[in-house]
């Protein structure tokens, strides 16, 4: 099993990093393919191992998916009916599979589609309550047996209205997939408005849906009878970026991440300036340039525009570097501390109370053998490595995988000490 193996401390890096595709927006798209009957083109495609999962994923369910990496593009073609079930093993490893229970529901609506429920995370219980109450708001009728959800409709799936009763992403993006061919319009309230949602939204439009805002966080779908030629090129991904403006940090370097759009990472930005970093942001790109002294802060994760809780366990690290006493909040899931006890082990001093945790920065972390337990624990554990005295190892590092792009290869392009070991 790959291991991380770093040297720190790390001196100050110094470089520019090309960010890829969003996964969270590749996902969903990937997923929304089933909508159609023609081709679809995604371009700016992120090859990590989830987007290696989905394909797997669709090709199982019968889609033809062909693809070139150096290119990053791929097409996927729907033109035979699909197989309704989503198995199990698929979904385990990887939650995002969940997002085909909307496509196949609106192109199927009269059969019944059978998805396995994915259970917990590392982070925590994660539910599916509120997609399959949203598609019971469409009219459709699900069971629970053996561990898959059965999903139908009696009629055809009919517009009404669907209340989300706290945001969530995936949730979102499922209910508007499944909506897109309703007879008459389906109103849905208290929406994710992350950049990634209003990708998938963007491209379904450009499709032919008709998906249109009508407040904040409110939308109305007015069905349509089918999609046209899908092409989309996939935004950057924001949490990569992040993480490696954090690595600008926690080594008072400077980094420039490049194909990112500033707009998405707004609040981590003003977060980074009030703890006193330069940052420059141009239409593409975000130029940060760290301080010898930062501030310690205090935030609060929440729903976009809200500081991410993805972007969480980065900042966690860094803020174990900086002097006075730091809090994050973090109000999405009810595990998403596990980098903590890791870090506390390079001499972090890192307390959990209930969903608060309170950061005392120290002078100097030492190197230390780690597990990493969940996608961005992993490179936050690599933040913790680089600011430590001597060599980390990093055990299960293929969490990290998952989400990052030629994570070492990345790395070592800002002179990070990185070595891979099986
Ligand atoms: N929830 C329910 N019932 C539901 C749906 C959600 O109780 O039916 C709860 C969850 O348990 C959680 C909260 O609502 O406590 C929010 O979860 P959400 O549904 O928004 O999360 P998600 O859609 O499953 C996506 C990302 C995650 C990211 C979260 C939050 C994808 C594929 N995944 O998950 O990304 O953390 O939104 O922003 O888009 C990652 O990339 O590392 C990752 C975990």
């Amino acid at each position: 099993m790959q291991k991380f193996i770093i040297k720190g401390p790390n001196k100050a890096v110094k470089g520019e990093i090309d960010i890829s595709g969003a996964k969270n927006s590749c996902l969903p798209l990937m997923a929304a393919s089933i909508l159609f009957k023609k081709k679809v083109t995604l371009r700016n495609v992120p090859f990590v191992k989830d987007v290696h999962t989905m394909r797997n994923l669709l090709v199982s369910l019968g889609s033809k998916i062909e693809f070139s990496e150096s290119k990053k593009t791929m097409t996927i073609t729907n033109n035979k009916n699909h197989n309704l079930t989503v198995p199990y093993h698929l979904v385990s490893t990887m939650r995002a599979g969940v997002l085909t229970m909307g496509p196949l529901l609106a192109r199927y609506p009269q059969k019944k589609i059978k998805v396995a429920l994915g259970g917990g995370c590392a982070l925590g219980v994660r539910d599916t309550n509120w997609h399959l109450a949203g598609f019971r708001s469409l009219g459709a009728r699900n069971n629970l047996d053996k561990g898959y959800v059965n999903i139908s409709t009696k009629k055809g799936l009919i517009g009404g209205v669907y209340k989300f009763p706290k945001v969530t992403v995936t949730g979102t993006s499922n209910l508007i997939m499944a909506s897109i061919f309703v007879k008459g319009s389906h109103f849905v309230k208290n929406i994710s408005i992350e950049p990634e949602v209003i990708d998938l939204i963007n491209f379904l439009n450009n499709s032919g849906a008709k998906i249109k805002f009508i407040g904040k966080r409110s939308i109305k779908i007015i069905g349509i009878k089918e999609l046209i030629n899908g092409t989309h090129n996939i935004i950057g991904d924001r949490i990569e970026a992040f993480s490696y403006l954090c690595a600008g940090v926690i080594t008072s370097g400077k980094v420039k991440v490049k194909n990112i759009n500033p707009n998405h990472l707004r609040t981590e930005i003003n977060v980074l300036k009030k703890m006193g970093c330069k940052i420059l942001a141009k239409e593409n790109s975000i130029i940060l340039t760290s301080a010898k002294k930062l501030k310690p802060i205090k935030i609060k994760t929440g729903p976009w525009p809200s500081f991410a809780t993805d972007n969480m366990p980065m900042i966690l690290a860094v803020l174990t570097k900086v002097s006075g006493r730091s809090q994050i909040e973090e109000t999405i899931f009810s595990n998403r501390f596990m980098a903590a006890p890791e870090l506390n082990r390079m001499g972090a001093l890192i307390k959990i109370k209930k969903n608060k945790a309170i950061v005392v920065g120290q002078n100097q972390l030492t190197a230390a053998d780690c597990i990493s337990s969940d996608l961005r624990t992993t490179f936050s554990i690599i933040l913790g490595a680089m600011a430590a005295k001597g060599q980390s190892k990093i055990n299960r590092v293929y969490h990290g995988l998952r989400g990052y792009y030629k994570l070492e290869t990345k790395l070592r392009k800002i002179g990070i000490k990185i070595k891979s070991k099986n």
